[in-house]
């Protein structure tokens, strides 16, 4: 049995975070090995290069290099290996976050990221990729309710955050056979529902 290499994406406070670990747990009830890991992080040098990433002011490219470093470690240690031995890997972020922070928030050339994307994993993309959608708005109200420190991306301008959701969406239109975009405004039970069918469709 062949694994699949599914992410999830979605701005600051879309919810994401919150359904990896039942999209988890769904799929090892299916009876499948799963590696669970995200970005930037995943592997010890990985999430030390977190630690900066979402601490320390830095160059744009510089910034951009650090999630693309970070990325070859994680490819590199967990994830390939992972698919190779046919295991599954759920992923909270990947490269699409890069398109959508770098790219669209900041501004970076999408050249220069699509060269660096072409480098650490040309030949490895997501089989399945899940966007959760919710409009700026609703995702501040939801942050600033957790009441908790936030990183130096949370920090950004309401502007910032526009332009990475609509980063997300153009790359949603443009690589739609992987893409699936939830509106992560519904209720959990139906979201739920949505990603059941999903990792149904591909394969779980
Ligand atoms: P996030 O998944 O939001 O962590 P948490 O749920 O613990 O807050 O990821 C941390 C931040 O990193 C997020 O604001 C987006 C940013 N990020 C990038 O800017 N580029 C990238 O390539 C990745 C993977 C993340």
């Amino acid at each position: 049995m062949s694994g699949r290499f599914i992410t999830l994406e979605g701005i600051d406070g879309a919810g994401k975070s919150s359904h990896v670990e039942w999209l988890v747990e769904f799929l090892r009830g299916r009876g499948h090995q799963v590696v669970s890991t995200r970005e930037p992080g995943g592997t010890p040098l990985g999430e030390k290069l977190r630690e900066w990433l979402l601490a320390e002011p830095m160059h744009l490219e510089t910034e951009t290099l650090l999630m693309f470093a970070a990325r070859r470690e994680h490819l590199a240690q967990v994830i390939l290996p992972a698919l190779a031995r046919g295991e599954w890997v759920v992923c909270d972020r990947f490269t699409d976050a890069t398109h959508a922070y770098q790219g669209g928030g900041r501004g970076l050339d999408r050249h220069k990221l699509a060269q660096l994307e072409q480098w650490v994993h040309g030949d490895c993309q997501p089989d399945l990729t899940l966007l959760f959608d919710v409009p700026c708005a609703v995702a501040r109200s939801r942050i600033a309710l957790a009441n908790r420190h936030l990183d130096r991306f949370e920090q950004e301008q309401a502007q910032f955050h526009e332009r990475v959701r609509l980063a997300y969406l153009d790359r949603a239109a443009a690589h739609a056979q992987r893409f699936r975009v939830i509106d992560g405004e519904q209720p959990l039970e139906v979201i739920r529902l949505q990603l059941e069918q999903l990792l149904l469709a591909a394969g779980a």
